[in-house]
């Protein structure tokens, strides 16, 4: 089956004190998933949340729960972020010196499994684990902060892998939004993260409807 566009806004541009109430306002404007960036002040120069925020989420929401491991030693925290409803795991190619170990080790405890690869990083890092991932995430901004700007230099990457790999589900993150979008799903991209350009619109459903559209038109109905 062709790659379906999956919107997965990033719930580090929402109000985390209200934090049930932003993943539900999401869900009513179309997002297929929600981006969760954990972040420990050790892979990156931030700081964000854990599994407890996870656990204390999914008693709220059934959505997919998109973790983005920015985190040193990701090997340490999968049996928890299972525990606690993570549906993906999602971590970084530079934070591991086994990366086929840890993603079988994410299949067993049930959650789907994602690489990704920091704008330096070369996609062919991906090719030998590609078969038994269920996302790379391309990163189009250096890891740690919301709100940068797109780094257009990472796309010819996702464009590599959309023709070795044309079922794959390939997910574009930083700076992502309705004006730059075109530019990741014509190379391939099908699962779109956007924190800023979502939670900054006017109307987030409107801006979901242009990520998804730019999808279809260039990605599953091509
Ligand atoms: C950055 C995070 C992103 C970030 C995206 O390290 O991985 O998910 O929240 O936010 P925007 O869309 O604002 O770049
Ligand atoms: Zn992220």
């Amino acid at each position: 089956m062709a790659p379906q566009p999956k919107i997965s806004p990033s719930m580090l541009s929402s109000d985390f004190a209200c934090l049930a109430d932003e993943a539900k306002r999401m869900v009513g404007c179309g997002a297929d998933c929600l981006h969760m960036d954990i972040m420990d002040g050790h892979f990156v120069p931030n700081l964000t949340m854990g599994h407890p925020v996870i656990k204390s989420l999914r008693k709220h929401t059934d959505a997919f729960l998109d973790c983005h491991m920015m985190v040193s030693n990701p090997e340490q925290w999968v049996e928890e972020f299972a525990k606690a409803g993570a549906s993906m795991y999602c971590f970084h190619y530079e934070a591991t010196s086994d990366p086929g170990a840890l993603i079988d080790k994410i299949k067993a405890s049930g959650m789907k499994a994602g690489l990704a690869i920091k704008p330096k990083t070369a996609v062919e890092v991906v090719f030998p684990f590609a078969e038994k991932l269920d996302q790379v995430l391309v990163m189009t901004v250096e890891p740690g902060f919301g709100g940068q700007k797109f780094m257009h230099d990472c796309i010819p990457k996702v464009r590599t892998l959309r023709s070795k790999y044309p079922n794959l589900d390939i997910q574009v993150d930083g700076g992502v939004g309705p004006d730059n979008i075109d530019l990741a799903t014509e190379a391939g991209a099908n699962v779109i993260v956007a924190g800023t350009s979502v939670f900054g619109a006017p109307e987030p459903r409107e801006a979901i409807r242009v990520l998804r559209e730019s999808v279809l038109v260039n990605v599953t109905n091509k």
